[in-house]
């Protein structure tokens, strides 16, 4: 839940990195005048997140963790990593030559706790692929891996951009879809208005325009799927572009499953009248709030993920949606329990981390139940058991 928060309370960013978000507010402001005055909001955080050497994304900032700005699975627990990789060995088992392409790495601990589990389980993948847009992560993960697991460095491959020729094997992003640009729209008037981005007074702010084009069409194919009309006063996301993404990272995919972790919902929910002012989330330090203007390139802007819209854009490009259903449901029909019985325990402080780390990534109310999990498979029928002890695909 947004926090309301008072912006003089927050931690003070260091010079260095003032300095660097306020060249990175020109360049943002240079677009916009260029553009005659507004650009959309997905043109903004196409900036503000991955401008080279300023972006969030891009720039050397610590984002991951306690003295990051927000913390991922992953980054919790390995009991994270280790479940899925349980879901990987009986899909890897089925492919005579396969391998894992994990999308946007973080800080690389994920990849390293799913090979070791792999490695135990007795499956390792012919190759680990990191899909990396970011310069600034892709050195901080070989540096990470190359210290935590120097043993499978030589299976680990940096890609700059999707493989040319296919593979048999699996994709793994968690917290990717939530990162992607989106546009943001307001409904008034029984009219739909694009939210966009301009300069007020050498400030950036929203601007309202009559939306048109792609975001009208997708606004208008949203209702028709719904059943119903977007309520005046009503502001969201969308992301148009999202079916075009999909297509693109599963192209080369030849049998194999794609397995997205995200914070979202079912359209019905994520366009539900009492959601009235989106979802629309900016990270700093650990605060969270809705003002994606502050300090661009140090904090995180991210929006939930509408699943309903991830299942239709599977429609024409061969892919099946093979499972749906919380994060929660997924770790526990994958092993949970037993991953929890080989950590260490050993003492008090230890129990107490490893209590608090079960709890984030399990309760309802924390990571448990907010944050879901869909299967894509393409050409593989392989059981997926992390959807054996609940399926929400009839929800979607
Ligand atoms: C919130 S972080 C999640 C990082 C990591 N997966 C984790 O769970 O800790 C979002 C990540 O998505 C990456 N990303 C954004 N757009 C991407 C794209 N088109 N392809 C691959 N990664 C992307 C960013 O660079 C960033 O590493």
């Amino acid at each position: 839940m947004t926090q309301f928060i008072n912006f003089s309370d927050l931690p003070q960013a260091e010079p260095e990195a003032l300095a660097l978000s306020q060249c990175l507010l020109d360049k943002i402001k240079t677009n916009i005048i260029r553009n005659g005055g507004v650009i959309g909001f997905d043109a903004y955080l196409r900036q503000a997140l991955y401008e080279p050497g300023l972006g969030y994304y891009s720039a050397g900032q610590r984002k991951f963790g306690e003295a990051g700005d927000f913390v991922t699975a992953p980054e919790i627990s390995p009991i994270f990593s280790r479940c899925l990789a349980r879901q990987c060995q009986p899909i890897l088992a089925q492919l005579v030559h396969s391998v894992i392409m994990e999308l946007g790495a973080g800080t690389g601990i994920m990849a390293a706790e799913i090979l070791l589990e792999l490695q135990s389980l007795k499956q390792l993948p012919d190759a680990y692929w990191i899909l990396e847009v970011s310069a600034d992560l892709k050195e901080r993960q070989q540096t990470f891996l190359k210290e935590r697991v120097p043993f499978f460095f030589d299976k680990i491959q940096w890609l700059e951009q999707l493989p040319d020729s296919s593979y048999d094997g699996i994709i793994l992003g968690n917290e990717i879809v939530d990162a992607l640009p989106f546009k943001r729209f307001h409904k008034q008037d029984n009219t739909i208005f694009e939210l966009g981005v301009s300069i007020v007074n050498g400030q950036l702010s929203w601007q309202q325009n009559e939306a048109a084009g792609k975001l009208l069409t997708g606004v208008s194919a949203l209702e028709e799927s719904l059943h119903t009309n977007i309520p005046n006063g009503f502001t969201s996301e969308i992301n148009i572009e999202l079916s075009a993404w999909l297509e693109s990272i599963a192209s080369k995919l030849n049998n194999g499953v794609m397995l997205l972790f995200d914070y979202g919902y079912p359209a019905k929910d994520y366009y539900h009248p009492q959601r009235y002012t989106g979802t629309l989330q900016c990270y700093y330090r650990h605060h969270v709030h809705d003002d994606p203007f502050y300090m661009p390139g140090l904090q995180d802007i991210t929006a939930s993920v509408d699943f309903t819209c991830l299942a239709e854009a599977t429609h024409n490009i061969d892919l099946r949606v093979a499972g749906f259903t919380t994060q929660s449901s997924f770790l526990i029909a994958n092993g949970l329990d037993d991953i929890i019985n080989t950590l260490d325990n050993s003492n008090s402080k230890q129990q107490s981390i490893n209590a608090q780390a079960i709890r984030t990534l399990t309760m309802p109310g924390e990571m448990g139940e907010r944050i879901k999990v869909m299967a894509l498979t393409r050409n593989c029928n392989v059981p997926l058991q992390g959807f054996t002890s609940m399926d929400q695909r009839a929800r979607l």
